[in-house]
């Protein structure tokens, strides 16, 4: 398994400074390989969820490993045909948009799966038949890690709900919209196998409606472990469930699969290296009070979500519990009782897992600056991302009058 040891994290830190997030490329590749292993042999092709990080050199790595790429907004889409991905490799992905990023996307020549019946029917209103496009559906299947990052139940914003197909359908005549792709995103972390398959049963049961259709795209959220012992989404059993269902279905067996995993390609790949700047003992807890914050990795307070720690400027240290929080002004706990090895101030602590989500959802506030980024790829150490600095604060800000 590709793994950086603690030797190099340290070393890393000392080069760059901290808060440092690293990425490991080796990783990258190495889960992007699980992925063609187990699906070898089936008409698949995965989009990576570019929304996880959106680095134009981690870009630019996934596409020189085959994948194509998902994105999240006319940005992304922007980012990805920067970092070379040619259009037709693009899908955008699309939730609640205006029409007019809608028509950038078209005019961009990208893959667009439209997600409301008002989109729709402006996009036939002016393409017609002319522009092929995919359909993002509501399956009304409850999945994922929590509630936040569940999109595919019935009470959920995303999508073009099931039992809204008539509507749909009395669209699709009235334009002759030219549809070639069915999707649907249930969740993030979903490590049941049977929401895939549960999936792709809703559409496997309106297919015969769309007979130009070419792709069934099944979305993202394969599980990653976070915690020891954590399990993960069983890859080889998903590829054997997909192959069973497509290959048995008359008309999906000609159909192309996709899938766009985004924490799946990156998050075991990130670490984020922290340094601890205060100590403080309390009746409650020791806090131990690194340089950085939910400004930086939000995961922890926004999701409850887990990253395991490790010290790794005293691993041989004796077991302590403490409550590891941030800088920032209110609340803002990375881990509550947790066993580390003796935390001492200047000790670097590093969170696993920060591949996905982690630089992507930062921000600058408190007007902390945001971390540097670096991505190791077998020897080759290359910054990829300049820590933010005072000008990057003022940036777009109109000056004060003299
Ligand atoms: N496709 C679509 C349409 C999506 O909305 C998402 C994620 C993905 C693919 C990729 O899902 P993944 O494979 O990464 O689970 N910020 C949250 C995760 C939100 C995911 C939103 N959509 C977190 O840090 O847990």
């Amino acid at each position: 398994m590709a793994q950086l040891a603690p030797e190099q994290l340290t070393q890393l830190a000392a080069q760059f400074g901290t808060p440092l997030y690293v990425y490991h490329a080796d990783k990258i590749r190495e889960q992007y390989k699980q992925l063609t292993t187990a699906f070898n042999g089936s008409n698949v092709v995965f989009f990576y969820a570019c929304k996880a990080l959106t680095n134009i050199h981690i870009l630019r790595f996934v596409r020189d490993l085959g994948a194509n790429v998902d994105c999240s907004s006319i940005n992304e889409v922007k980012l990805a045909l920067h970092a070379g991905f040619p259009a037709q490799r693009v899908l955008y992905t699309s939730n609640g948009i205006s029409f007019d990023e809608i028509e950038e996307a078209v005019s961009l020549g990208v893959n667009i799966n439209i997600d409301s019946l008002s989109n729709l029917a402006k996009f036939g209103k002016r393409f017609g038949h002319n522009y092929p496009v995919g359909l993002r559906l509501r399956p009304n299947i409850m999945a994922g890690g929590n509630l936040k990052i569940s999109t595919g139940h019935d009470k959920s914003k995303f999508g073009i709900p099931v039992e809204q197909l008539e509507e749909l359908l009395a669209l699709i005549r009235e334009h002759n919209l030219h549809i070639t792709n069915l999707h649907i995103h249930t969740g993030s972390e979903i490590k049941d196998v049977e929401v895939f398959v549960k999936g792709i049963g809703v559409l496997f049961d309106i297919l015969h409606h769309f007979p130009e259709l070419r792709s069934i795209d099944l979305g993202g959220g394969f599980k990653v472990p976070y915690k020891e012992g954590d399990g993960a989404t069983d890859i080889p059993l998903l590829a054997q469930k997909v192959k069973e269902a497509f290959g048995a279905h008359p008309v999906a067996q000609a159909l192309q699969i996709w899938f766009e995993p985004g924490k799946f390609i990156v998050s075991e790949c990130g670490y984020f290296i922290t340094s601890v700047n205060v100590i403080k003992e309390t009746a409650a807890a020791i806090f131990v009070s690194v340089n950085s914050g939910f400004n930086h990795l939000i995961r922890p307070m926004f999701y409850d979500s887990f990253h395991r720690i490790i010290n790794i400027s005293n691993p041989q240290g004796p077991a302590k519990n403490y409550a590891v929080v941030g800088n920032i002004c209110e609340t803002d706990t990375f881990a509550w009782d947790r066993e580390l090895p003796e935390v001492r101030e200047g000790d670097l602590l590093v969170f696993l897992n920060a591949g996905a989500y982690g630089f992507e959802m930062s921000s600058s506030f408190n007007s902390r600056y945001k971390p540097a980024e670096v991505m190791v790829n077998g020897d080759e150490v290359k910054l990829i991302r300049e820590r933010s600095n005072f000008e990057d604060l003022l940036r777009g800000q109109v000056p004060l009058a003299p």
